[in-house]
């Protein structure tokens, strides 16, 4: 089967396992469950779980039911992320995943909550992995240790010493000159939090080893890195049309990137440069899926 093919299948699977957990838009407040679902809905390329699943994979994991909710709260965190960084105190963007961003479409304030909804959800969504678990088990406890190391990667990650910190720096960056070292920072932060947050929970839910949750970290972070890069990358080069957001955010904004630090053929180099290294820590372990290191690849790669 080809790349696209059976990636395009794994993409409906994980879309089938979000939508299982995604609010009913039923109630008295139900504009905010509708705004939810509006964002999370609209599509995107799942990448997160994709990444979480396949690392799973990777370190043999058994027991997937408790990495689903996992994979769900993933991409609500990560869709709320995107939801408040087009808010107007933020980079003021109007289009995303092909269509309306959400305060354009609810307006400021439920695109707030509806936001917050998401990120509470995604928690509780995760804490649901905890009554999968068959207590009689002999692996039960085991589980239940793991579950709980993977809930505070996640908290850890997506928050103030993660996701968040980054975006930050981000907004206080707005205008400055700014070095390739402190850029990096900020886009491990802004980016690479989520991803590490991924790659490391498909790995301590299959039972990795520290040391080789360490280089997961690691090669996530700098999956991150590249990702970020080519989204710089794309944000010149690319169309509204094919990226389902706008270009030229980041000029907008006076954002500091990597396209405004070095003209795009070194930046191209860079991500050729943060791909190669992430690939040798993928060599150094002693698992495979190759599939794992394909999708890598089209990512780095990606038009969109
Ligand atoms: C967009 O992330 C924000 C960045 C971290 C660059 P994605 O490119 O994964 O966005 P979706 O989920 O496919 O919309
Ligand atoms: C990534 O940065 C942001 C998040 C952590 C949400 P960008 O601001 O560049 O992402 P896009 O280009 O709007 O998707
Ligand atoms: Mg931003
Ligand atoms: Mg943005
Ligand atoms: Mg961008």
């Amino acid at each position: 089967m080809s790349f696209d093919l059976e990636q395009n299948i794994r993409l409906n699977e994980i879309n089938e396992i979000l939508e299982s957990y995604l609010p009913k838009e039923e109630g008295y407040y139900k504009s905010v469950l509708s705004a939810m679902n509006y964002s999370i809905t609209a599509g995107g390329k799942r990448i997160r779980p994709m990444l979480m699943l396949e690392t799973f994979r990777l370190f043999n994991g058994c027991h997937i039911e408790i990495l689903h909710p996992f994979m769900a709260a993933i991409e609500m965190i990560h869709t709320y992320s995107l939801v408040h960084d087009d808010l107007p105190a933020l980079d003021n963007d109007e289009y995303r995943r092909g269509r309306k961003t959400t305060h354009i479409e609810y307006g400021e304030a439920l695109a707030i909550l509806a936001g917050d909804g998401l990120l509470t959800l995604a928690f509780e969504t995760a804490a649901g992995a905890y009554d999968k678990v068959d207590e009689t088990s002999k692996d039960a406890l085991n589980l239940y240790r793991r579950i709980m190391r993977a809930y505070k990667v996640l908290s850890r990650k997506a928050g103030i010493h993660g996701m968040i910190g980054g975006q930050v720096i981000d907004i206080e960056f707005v205008g400055k000159a700014v070095t390739k070292e402190r850029l990096d920072r900020m886009y491990l932060l802004k980016t690479g939090a989520l991803i590490e947050a991924s790659m490391m929970i498909g790995a301590i839910l299959a039972g990795a080893k520290d040391n080789e949750l360490d280089i997961i970290e690691n090669l996530a972070g700098d999956l991150g890195l590249a990702f970020q890069i080519r989204d710089d990358i794309l944000d010149v080069i690319s169309s509204d049309k094919i990226l389902g957001k706008p270009v030229r955010s980041d000029e907008k904004n006076d954002k500091p990137t990597y396209v405004s630090l070095m003209d795009l053929e070194q930046a191209k180099k860079e991500v050729a440069h943060v791909t190669d290294r992430a690939k040798k820590a993928y060599e150094s372990l002693a698992y495979r899926n190759e599939y794992l290191i394909e999708l890598i690849i089209k990512l780095i790669n990606r038009e969109k």
